[in-house]
């Protein structure tokens, strides 16, 4: 892995500790549309930051390249490694490298949860550590460890077609914690549930960052859930317009 010397850290006034990632000046078109452009953006141990924007406005897209899911045109994301020896260039590691980068580091919940439904609760927890090289019975024994610590035990034995939708998403956050990544991605973690349970998964999902050497993005259309966020980095046509 490429390792860049340390950029210039910049001046944030709302953060005494350093960087844990930085995303900077992305641009990335499909065709005509220019679904990001010039987007900055630098995320912190401990925060969450919520990213919102009308429809077609870049969210998703600057959530998959700022997580090696897809990769810009231009700009450069760069995250700072748990042990402080140095940082790592996302784009600049090959496909190979960049997806393990992304099971060790990033851990991700989708609207729908994206669990895999052959799998019980605990194996689609154990998924990343299996596909990381960790041997099953390690794999599980921390899938159930991260499921106790959710308070989900009893449900890990179950298949997802047994699960109600907010279990399921509390389940997609257990097995998005379970490599201890530095940042956890959610793509609108809570648009299919109904306010009560959406509540309950947001308040499992702040508690991933809060206190935590990790941080939390959450692209979000719902005000209610912005406004738990510390942040808020708003975008239009692909242009990261206001942050608070
Ligand atoms: N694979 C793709 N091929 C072509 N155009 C794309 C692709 N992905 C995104 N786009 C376009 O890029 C723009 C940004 O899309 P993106 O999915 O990032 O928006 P979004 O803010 O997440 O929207 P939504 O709120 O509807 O999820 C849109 O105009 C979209 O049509
Ligand atoms: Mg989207």
């Amino acid at each position: 892995m490429g390792t860049i010397a340390e950029p210039d850290s910049g001046s944030s006034k709302a953060h005494t500790l350093d960087w844990l990632l930085r995303a900077e000046h992305l641009s990335k078109s499909y065709a005509q549309t220019q679904a990001l452009a010039e987007a900055s953006l630098d995320l912190y141990p401990g925060e969450a930051v919520a990213i919102m924007g009308p429809s077609g406005s870049g969210k998703s897209t600057l959530l998959h390249v700022i997580a090696g899911i897809i990769s810009a045109d231009s700009g450069k994301v760069v995250l700072r490694r748990p042990d402080g020896s140095g940082n790592d260039d996302i784009a600049a590691l090959s496909d190979a490298k960049r997806s393990a980068f992304r099971l060790h580091r990033f851990g991700f919940v989708f609207q729908q949860g994206m669990l895999i439904p052959e799998l019980t609760a605990e194996e689609n927890v154990a998924l990343p550590l299996l596909l990381l090289g960790c041997n099953r019975s390690d794999a599980l024994q921390r899938a159930n460890a991260e499921l106790g610590r959710l308070g989900l035990s009893g449900l890990g034995g179950r298949r997802i077609g047994q699960l109600s939708g907010g279990q399921g998403q509390r389940i997609a956050i257990a097995r998005a914690l379970v490599t201890d990544p530095s940042i956890i991605f959610a793509d609108e973690p809570t648009g299919a549930l109904d306010s009560r349970t959406a509540t309950d998964v947001l308040d499992a999902l702040l508690a991933t960052s809060e206190g935590a050497a990790r941080a939390l993005v959450i692209v979000t259309h719902d005000e209610h859930v912005a406004a738990r966020c510390g942040r808020i980095v708003r975008l239009l046509d692909g242009r990261i317009e206001a942050t608070r």
